[in-house]
């Protein structure tokens, strides 16, 4: 199982085509959300499905660049509901862990399918709750578009290996 080639294919796309995603690339998309794992397995994560197609005005307020406005065919949403998530015994809650998780599962299936993706947190959660029509206790954590890129891929700036690895201690 070739696992490596798939990190170094993803990249964040910053142009897409207007062009339909094929309905059952979407499914299998949306499929590796849910076989993600979560903490204590609950799942306390949903994900909005919108198409661009007619939305542009209002996607345009959430996040206002063309490539998440009006390129690929939809935007998902990444959501957490916290009060559902399990709570470690100091408080901590894991429901962005649990999203995170969830979220980079789809964008890796998507990169297998040859789609494209950007992470998106700068959003404006306001205009994010009100567009997706988001109920009470429902957060809004990441987004991407979804769909062909138009983009190509950059050099990988990363930190090296000894800033980020450390052997038996910090
Ligand atoms: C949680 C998260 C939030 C991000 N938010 C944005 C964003 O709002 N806008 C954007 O253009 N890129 C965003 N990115 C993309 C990062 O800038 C990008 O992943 C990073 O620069 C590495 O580049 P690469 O994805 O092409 O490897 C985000 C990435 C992550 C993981």
């Amino acid at each position: 199982m070739d696992y490596s080639q798939l990190f170094e294919q993803r990249y964040s796309v910053r142009a897409y085509e207007r062009r339909e995603v094929e309905p059952d690339k979407l499914r299998r998309v949306l499929e590796a959300f849910i076989i993600a794992p979560t903490a204590a397995n609950r799942q306390p994560i949903g994900l909005v499905i919108m198409q661009t197609k007619g939305h542009e005005a209002d996607l345009k307020r959430v996040y206002a660049a063309d490539w998440f406005t009006s390129q690929a065919p939809y935007v998902l949403v990444g959501c957490t509901l916290p009060d559902k998530a399990w709570v470690r015994r100091d408080g901590r809650n894991y429901a962005d862990v649990d999203i995170a998780i969830a979220f980079d599962h789809l964008v890796m299936a998507a990169t297998g399918e040859g789609l494209g993706t950007c992470w998106v947190g700068a959003f404006d959660p306001a205009a994010a709750r009100e567009v997706f029509q988001l109920p009470e206790g429902v957060e809004p954590i990441v987004m991407t578009p979804l769909g062909y890129s138009a983009d190509s891929p950059r050099p990988k700036l990363r930190k090296k290996f000894e800033q980020l690895i450390h052997q038996g201690r910090w």
